[in-house]
């Protein structure tokens, strides 16, 4: 059997979680895509660093070494913010090479330029790991519930935030100590500001309005207000009015434009959203056949979100085996008719 081999662009949590699947899954890859598939090189910056349970002769400090090898079909970007990885994603798709991706804050701006880069290359760029960690919510946007006309797209979809606010509702504990846990755990983004001031919410809410409405709604249209405002007399107030607060993402897509925003919400403790805590996210979708849709799991961590990286390099993997990469993957940032925004 042949075996597809993967460029890993970083070891961080994801990166470390994505290596961990494609080892434990060896065995089933024959089953699932007709060929083996292993890491072949790890894009690293500091190649003495130990790093536990990642073979250390894998790893490299030469972005050639993964760009350069012919062998290497599939590049999977966990490095996360713009550059260098939009330099390395267009420079892996120009080689040929499909890319799957969890970097939200690069969709968000340059979706259009990186799958435009993707088509005119024939290769792949899939990105489901960049919205909601372990949660499916990009394919079932784009496919299948394409036959809807969808009004809403909401929910909470940034894990670090919902753990905090959880951590000092259930258990009173001070934000700061809140924010240390979800880091330790692999939550909070390199630059837990993302997490904190909504940006990383408002950059998922993005590409979701995006995908749901054929738009193109960037990260500068979102409306974005974070947590760091809360305080535990706030908690203790919405908890007196039989309430929770919430950090939503919210996108309506109304007569007038589309309207995109992410800011703390009072939820009614009897709602769903309510009793979505510690890491887990939800999204509820709204369309005019399916009529109201949720889906709720991990948002964030090493394993739920490699489980989607994995998901799509799977998706990759047949395409290279059953020869049809480069299918139209995300109609949104094609040159179609689009929606306009609600400035
Ligand atoms: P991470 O653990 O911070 O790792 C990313 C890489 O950044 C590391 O491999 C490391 O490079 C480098 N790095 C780590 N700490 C650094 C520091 N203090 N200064 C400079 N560089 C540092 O990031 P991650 O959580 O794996 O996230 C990777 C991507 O996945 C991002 O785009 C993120 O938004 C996205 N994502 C993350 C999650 C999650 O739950 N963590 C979920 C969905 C999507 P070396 O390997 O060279 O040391
Ligand atoms: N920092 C992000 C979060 C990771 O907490 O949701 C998942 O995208």
């Amino acid at each position: 059997l042949k075996t597809l081999k993967i460029g890993l662009l970083r070891s961080g949590t994801v990166g470390t979680g994505v290596y961990k699947l494609v080892e434990s899954q060896k065995e089933e890859m024959p089953h699932k895509i007709g060929a083996n598939l292993s890491v072949a090189k790890i894009l690293v910056r500091d190649k003495t660093k130990k790093r536990d349970g990642i073979d250390q002769s894998l790893l490299t400090d030469r972005f050639e070494d993964i760009i350069e090898n012919e062998d290497i079909q599939i590049v999977v970007e966990v490095m996360g913010g713009i550059e260098p990885a939009r330099t390395y994603i267009n420079a892996a798709l120009r080689a040929g090479k499909h890319v799957v991706t969890a970097n939200k804050d690069l969709i968000a701006e340059h979706g259009k330029e990186l799958l435009d880069e993707a088509s005119a290359n024939g290769c792949d760029l899939l990105f489901e790991a960049a919205v909601a960690g372990g949660i499916p919510i990009l394919r079932p946007l784009k496919q299948c519930l394409a036959g809807n006309h969808l009004s809403e797209v909401m929910g909470i979809v940034n894990g670090t935030t919902n753990f905090i606010l959880s951590k000092m509702t259930q258990e009173g504990m001070e934000f700061s100590d809140a924010l240390m846990l979800a880091t330790e755990l692999g939550y909070a983004e390199a630059d837990p500001t993302a997490d904190i001031e909504g940006y990383d919410a408002g950059r998922k809410v993005a590409i979701m309005a995006s995908i749901a409405f054929n738009s193109r709604v960037t990260f500068s249209d979102v409306y974005t207000e974070g947590i760091t405002k809360i305080t535990s007399r706030d908690i203790a107030y919405a908890k007196e009015m039989g309430c929770t607060i919430k950090l939503l993402g919210v996108a309506k897509n109304t007569p007038e434009g589309i309207e995109v925003r992410v800011h703390p919400m009072l939820i009614p403790s009897g709602h769903p959203l309510a009793k979505v805590d510690d890491s887990f996210n939800a999204v509820f979708v709204h369309g005019d056949a399916v009529d109201d849709a949720m889906f709720y799991g991990r948002g964030a961590g090493e394993l739920p979100t490699a489980s989607a990286i994995m998901g799509d390099v799977i998706d990759v993997a047949r395409n290279i085996q059953f020869d049809c990469c480069g299918r139209i993957s995300c109609t949104c940032y094609k040159d179609l008719p689009i929606k306009k925004i609600n400035e």
